[in-house]
């Protein structure tokens, strides 16, 4: 596992990515699709697991889950789940907060 930074600090990271909205970020060559969820970070690949669309033009649910915008397949933030099992999991990367600082696990 490689820990990359992702923000200074929570403040920067709220400031840049205010609650509800989601961002692509790349790092070592993956996108990734960082989303403030109520102002907790969570970040999955960017590449829908059904037929590839991005993830960053989704929207979230009630739920908490990020749904697809071509077919709307919905996926869980914690697990990855798709939550009638139509596809494979959606990959979920860990998000730290350490000292202030907010870090991303690949
Ligand atoms: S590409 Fe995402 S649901 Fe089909």
């Amino acid at each position: 596992m490689n820990r990359h930074q992702v923000f200074e600090s929570k403040e920067v990271g709220l400031s840049a990515v205010p609650t509800g909205r989601k961002v692509k970020i790349v790092i070592d060559g993956e996108s990734i699709c960082l989303i403030n969820n109520n102002d907790t970070f969570q970040a999955v690949s960017n590449s829908c697991p059904h037929l590839g669309e991005s993830l960053v033009k989704g929207t979230l649910n009630y739920l908490g889950e990020i749904v697809c915008p071509w077919h709307s397949y919905r996926f869980n933030l914690q697990t990855g789940e798709e939550s009638s099992r139509r596809c494979r999991d959606l990959r979920v990367y860990k998000i730290i907060e350490e000292e202030g600082t907010i870090y991303i696990e690949l």
